[in-house]
């Protein structure tokens, strides 16, 4: 198809931080008062990643939101995260500053040129000071728009609430300046996995991220080395839905094998044609490993 076929989607924005400087809780936060409306206010996360609405300028915008760990063992987390994402919201706690996975995710973020907004969390805390936390950050490139730069600055509270609204119209803002975003939602679905795990009941799920096209139940897909018909497709309240436009997140069952967290996935033609090319995927792999220990 041509331009024509392709449509507005929701941008993807990966929270990102030190550990412990509050991206789950400001996750949990903006999920409780911006569930995307008609769906059941749940706040139980099923998975890591999950869609909002907001409105800015009077029009209903949503956005999807992948948590990450700040746990410096999760340094190739946060690089994939960067490279999925349209936008990284950078968290820093107001009274800890700038820290050694708040530059490390900052690099991930250049690296793969995303946008930045920053949130300068935990601004109802003693010992605040949102002040510093733009010093610090204007030395590393991330000049606050106040100062001149343009980077927006958002002083948020994960316990108060303070501030969110603003953050969800930066990131929307953000968007709209500097991203195209749009997607063809007629084409075969294709993504990568975010997450994914052997459940006991279930078998293997993956929550996967939409980036191109619709995903839809019954579809034959290939996940990594992993295939399958898609059985079910959850989303980020453990709803069934039938399909997955494009930036949205859902978990997959039926797949044979769990697939690798950055792994990308595709629909294809039939399930023949799935399991061969996870077959030829597979089999690549082990000839990769066999390599690598002959050395
Ligand atoms: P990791 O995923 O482990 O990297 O941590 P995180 O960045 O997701 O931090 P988390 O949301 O787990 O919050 C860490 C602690 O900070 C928790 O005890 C939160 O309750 C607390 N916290 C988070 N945001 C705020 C805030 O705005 N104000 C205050 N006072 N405490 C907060
Ligand atoms: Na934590
Ligand atoms: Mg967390």
């Amino acid at each position: 198809g041509g331009e024509e076929d392709l449509a507005a989607r929701p941008p993807v924005v990966t929270v990102m931080g030190h550990v412990d400087h509050g991206k789950t809780k400001l996750l949990d936060a903006i999920r409780k008062t911006n569930v995307v409306a008609g769906e059941a206010g749940g706040i139980t996360q099923a998975i890591g990643a999950y869609q909002v609405s907001t409105e800015v300028d009077e029009t209903e915008r949503k956005l999807t939101f992948i948590d990450t760990p700040g746990h410096e063992a999760f340094t190739a987390m946060r690089a994939r995260g960067a490279k999925s994402t349209d936008i990284a919201v950078l968290v820093v706690a107001a009274d800890d500053g700038v820290m050694p996975q708040t530059i490390e995710a900052l690099n991930h973020a250049l690296a793969a040129d995303v946008p930045i907004v920053v949130a300068v969390n935990k601004i109802d805390r003693e010992g605040a000071d949102p002040t510093k936390v733009r010093g610090q950050l204007a030395e590393y490139g991330l000049v606050p728009e106040e100062y001149g730069g343009d980077t927006l600055f958002v002083d948020v509270s994960a316990v108060t609430g303070q501030g969110l609204d603003d953050l969800l119209e930066a990131v929307v803002l953000t968007a709209d300046a500097a991203l195209d975003l749009r997607a063809n939602p007629d084409m075969d679905g294709q993504g990568v996995a975010i997450e994914a795990h052997l459940d006991k009941g279930r078998g293997p799920v993956a929550t996967v991220l939409v980036q191109r096209g619709t995903l839809h139940v019954g579809d034959s897909i290939v996940a990594g080395t992993g295939y399958g018909r898609v059985r079910a497709l959850l989303d980020d309240h453990g709803q069934n839905v039938d399909e997955a436009p494009p930036s949205f997140p859902v978990q997959v069952l039926g797949l044979t094998a769990v697939p690798g967290a950055g792994d990308s996935f595709i629909v294809v033609d039939d399930d023949r044609m799935a399991r061969q090319i996870a077959e030829r995927r597979a089999s690549r792999l082990r000839m990769a490993a066999q390599a690598a220990g002959t050395k």
